[in-house]
């Protein structure tokens, strides 16, 4: 029987709705889903420790982190794909890159790609946590663990609610 596997794998600095949303997409196409965290992100110092993001993503979806280049992970977990979500045009030409450099290193890692639902195409890690820090309500965008979670991480933001 042909079973695939596939990584999702990302900063989730932290995990948003939109991500989540993805997540149950996958689960449905794929037979396993490994979401994998980037350990070392490129995108300077994060918000959350890797624990802290492991800790926020749930449901029935295995869960790690990785380091180095993603199709090494992809090759010893004895992943087939990667999946990655496209929001709008402007993520694509990012993971074009992305998935043709993925392709050059493993001829044999296929990248698939899905969208999220509508109402999250505008929404990324980077924006919840601009707006968080500035006291805008983030409540409808992430799960409420991650409200939670924002809340002590960032004490003294400015207070609207
Ligand atoms: O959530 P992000 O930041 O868009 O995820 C980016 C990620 C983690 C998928 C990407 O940076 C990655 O795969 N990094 C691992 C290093 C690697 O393989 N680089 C070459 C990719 S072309």
């Amino acid at each position: 029987m042909h079973t695939i596997k596939a990584i999702y794998p990302g900063t989730f600095d932290p995990l948003t709705n939109g991500h989540l949303d993805l997540i149950a997409r996958g689960a449905k196409i794929v037979d396993q889903l490994v979401v994998a965290i980037l350990r070392n992100s490129e995108k300077g110092t994060p918000l959350f420790t890797v624990p802290e993001r492991e800790e926020m993503i749930f449901g029935n979806v295995s869960v790690t982190t990785f380091d180095g280049l993603l199709v090494d992970f992809a090759r010893q977990q004895g992943a087939k794909a990667v999946l990655r979500g496209i929001r709008a045009i402007s993520d694509y030409e990012y993971e074009f890159q992305m998935a043709m450099m993925n392709r050059k290193l493993d001829p044999e890692l296929e990248t698939l790609f899905m969208m999220p639902a509508e109402k999250y195409t505008y929404v990324s890690s980077r924006l919840i946590k601009g707006v968080f820090q500035l006291g805008g309500d983030v409540t409808a965008l992430v799960p409420p663990l991650v409200v939670e979670r924002l809340k002590a991480k960032v004490p003294n933001r400015l207070q609207v609610d």
